[in-house]
This record gives C-alpha cells, sequence and structure tokens, in this order.
C-alpha cells in the first residue's frame, strides 16, 4: 500500500528539461548537479542583458533577489525576511559564529567526517572562545541519530548537524535531534546542502537557529550562490561586512552617503557585498522556481525509486548500502570489496559512468535526468568490476 502510494507520487520522465546528453550516465549531483535547459536560458539571457548596462536601472537592483529569498523560503518553511544570500556554506556559517557565544566548559557538537566548510569553521570558533569541539563518532551498526542524541547533554551549546551525512547519504533524523538540542538548550544549526530540494524541510518545525546550504547539487542552481536562513533571534546579529546595499535606504541611490545606522529589515543584513549578482540571481530563481512546481515531496518520491533500484540490484552483486531507514531517498554511498576498488573505478569510467568513488565507497546520487539506460550502465558497470 505504501509502496503503491510512493510510486503514485514519482514524477514521470523530466529528462528532456536538463542538459544531458546520452554520452554519460551521471549520478553525481552530490558533487555538482546538471543544469536545467530553463536555468542555462536564465544565466544567457542575464548576460546578454548584463552587456546592454543601459537597459538596468536602480530599482532592478532588487526584484529578483527578493523573489529570490521569497522561493528560497517556501521551499523550508520560512518567509523571504528570513533568508541572506551568501556565496558559500563557509560564509553564512561564519556569519553565525560571529554571533554565537560560547566558553569553556561548553561544547560545540559536530559529526564525524563532517564536511570540511563546518569542521573549521567550528574548530576555529572552538580555538577562539575556548569551547571544546566535539567530534561524535558513530560505533559499528549504530544510526547516526542515535550517536547524535547519545552525545548530547546539557553541556553542548552549539550543535552543527545536517539531516544526511555528505560522504554518503546516511540520515540524521533531525525531527528527533531538534527536540534534544532544544531541551539541553543548545543552539541548532543545519548544513542542508545535501538534503535542500530533494528532501522536506521545515523550519517552522525543527526551529533551527540557522540553517545554509550551497545552490549547485539538490537546489539545481549556479555556482557561488547559496543561503543562509536566521531565527528571527539573530537578525539583529553583527554582519560580517558592511556593504552598502544592506543598509537601509539603499533603494535610493541619490542619498547613499547620507549614511545610515539602519540595516535593510530582517535577515538581509547578513547578504554578502554584491548579492544583486546580476547573471547568478536570475539562473538560482529559474531553478527554484521549477523545483516548487515538481514539489519536493514528488521528486523525492522518484529519486528514492531510483536509489532503491539500483541498492537492489548491486545488492545481489555483493555491494552493501545502508538499511532503509538509515539512508537518504536521493543519495546512498555502497560499500564493495576493497580490492575491486581499482576495477570499479576503470568500469565507471570506460563506460562514462559518472559517480563519486572513496576508497571502497561508491556515492550514487541521480536526479530526475537519469534514465532506465543509466541505472542499467551504472549496474552493469558494476557487475564487470566486482
Ligand atoms: C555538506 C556540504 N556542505 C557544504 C559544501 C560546500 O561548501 P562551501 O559552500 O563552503 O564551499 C558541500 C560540498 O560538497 C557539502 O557537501
Amino acid at each position: 500500500m505504501a509502496e503503491t502510494a510512493e510510486r503514485a507520487r514519482q514524477l514521470t520522465d523530466q529528462r528532456a528539461k536538463f542538459e544531458v546528453d546520452d554520452s554519460v550516465a551521471y549520478f553525481n549531483t552530490a558533487n555538482l548537479s546538471p543544469l536545467l535547459d530553463s536555468v542555462r536560458a536564465a544565466g544567457e539571457e542575464a548576460l546578454a542583458r548584463r552587456g546592454k548596462p543601459w537597459t538596468i536601472s536602480p530599482p532592478d537592483w532588487f526584484p529578483d533577489v527578493e523573489a529570490l529569498r521569497g522561493c528560497f523560503g517556501r521551499l523550508i518553511g520560512a518567509t523571504g525576511d528570513d533568508i541572506a544570500l551568501v556565496p558559500a556554506t563557509s560564509y553564512g556559517l561564519a556569519a553565525v559564529a560571529r554571533n554565537l557565544t560560547a566558553g569553556p566548559g561548553d561544547r560545540v557538537l559536530v559529526l564525524d567526517e563532517e564536511f570540511p566548510s563546518n569542521y573549521y569553521t567550528w574548530n576555529r570558533f572552538a580555538e577562539r572562545t575556548g569551547a571544546e569541539l566535539l567530534v561524535v563518532e558513530r560505533e559499528p551498526g549504530q544510526t547516526w541519530t542515535e550517536a547524535v542524541l547519545d552525545a548530547i547533554d546539557e553541556r553542548v551549546g552549539i550543535a552543527s548537524v545536517p539531516n544526511v551525512h555528505w560522504t554518503n547519504g546516511a540520515l540524521v533524523d533531525l525531527q528527533r535531534v531538534a527536540p534534544a538540542l532544544r531541551e539541553a538548550g543548545s543552539a541548532f544549526i543545519i548544513d542542508a546542502s545535501q538534503s535542500l530540494g530533494a528532501m522536506p524541510l521545515d523550519v517552522a518545525t525543527l526551529r533551527p537557529d540557522a540553517l545554509v546550504a550551497v545552490g549547485y547539487k539538490w537546489l539545481l542552481g549556479p555556482y557561488s550562490l547559496g543561503y543562509l536562513y536566521l531565527d528571527s533571534s539573530l537578525h539583529e546579529g553583527e554582519p560580517l561586512e558592511e556593504n552598502w546595499i544592506a543598509r537601509a535606504g539603499s533603494e535610493d541611490f541619490s542619498r547613499l552617503v547620507d549614511y545610515r545606522d539602519e540595516y535593510a529589515p530582517g535577515a538581509r543584513r547578513f547578504d554578502v557585498g554584491e548579492r544583486t549578482n546580476f547573471q547568478l540571481t536570475p539562473m538560482s530563481l529559474a531553478a527554484i522556481e521549477q523545483l516548487l512546481d515538481w514539489t519536493v515531496p514528488h521528486i523525492e518520491a522518484t529519486l528514492k525509486g531510483r536509489t532503491d533500484e539500483i541498492v537492489a540490484r548491486t545488492e545481489t552483486l555483493g555491494l552493501i548500502a545502508p538499511s532503509l531507514e538509515a539512508r537518504a531517498p536521493h543519495m546512498v554511498g555502497l560499500e564493495f570489496p576493497p580490492e575491486a576498488a581499482r576495477r570499479v573505478a576503470a568500469a565507471l569510467a570506460e563506460t562514462s559512468v559518472i559517480a563519486s568513488v572513496r576508497g571502497s565507497s561508491l556515492r550514487i546520487a541521480p536526479h530526475l535526468h537519469n534514465s532506465q539506460e543509466d541505472i542499467d550502465r551504472l549496474v552493469d558497470a558494476v557487475a564487470s568490476a566486482v
């Protein structure tokens, strides 16, 4: 019954909307997504317009940016007021770290093998404040959710936890982690780069203090335009820089040197300088509009159908996937025998199957561009190598 409902939510073939051709079978969205035609067209149009600056007048510096904030807000259950536009997660995390306090005796919780932009930010924060960096490891057979819940106590003052581990798609159940952190009195930061756009996430339910995400993976956007959500308790904080456009009244270009103390409302003060980003913003907007049109639950169900099929077919070849409850719907790390590593990498390369091979693990990250032929090609390549 549940399976029938899931199948009913799957989208029909969307490959024609993407810039992919049959020469490759691309399973590396977790690294860099393929581009939608609509996203590329938006970028080309924006570039052409940028070539004619006389067509860009002062009011044009704002509407796309505001539309993008609104669209991203809809995706996570927030409003555009809560969103700042940032070039990278490291920038968003640095802005958050600047506005949190901790000291000796406090702990800052991160996962083992967390993405480096998180690790370095919180490690630097711990060094600066005297807090302790607590790197949570998993015992064999333990899920990330269990490991994180075990590590939370009143000493944890800040926790930076994703809902999907970037290395292999292992899940952290934030619905369980969020209340435990709240009860411990800890700040809660989510790096949703590896899930947003492919898994529903609602900040109104999870109530994190902050969330960061890159735009170029599951959000199908360009590189260098990412997002920072901030709870309203952080809106009055100190930004990393003092760009003119983040100040109140910046819409009036004739009065920019009537310097103002007030910032633009909401989280806007945390925008990176030059956030108008004439070329990239329309691309990001086109991408998120398409995601909202497909809807995230439908994307999720469709990608889950693909990863489930890949897991089922590669399991019979001896590859090991995390259990169904412990893996993300859209990306999965498959363990193969270590002695086959070189052969697997060579077989994939030979048939132009692009996935991420790391040690004796294969990270498969499909999107809606992937066809049944792509899946067959991937499974055949693995079969020839193990
Ligand atoms: C979980 C996660 N966060 C962040 C990033 C990118 O970080 P940044 O935007 O700081 O370059 C990646 C890229 O792979 C990632 O997997």
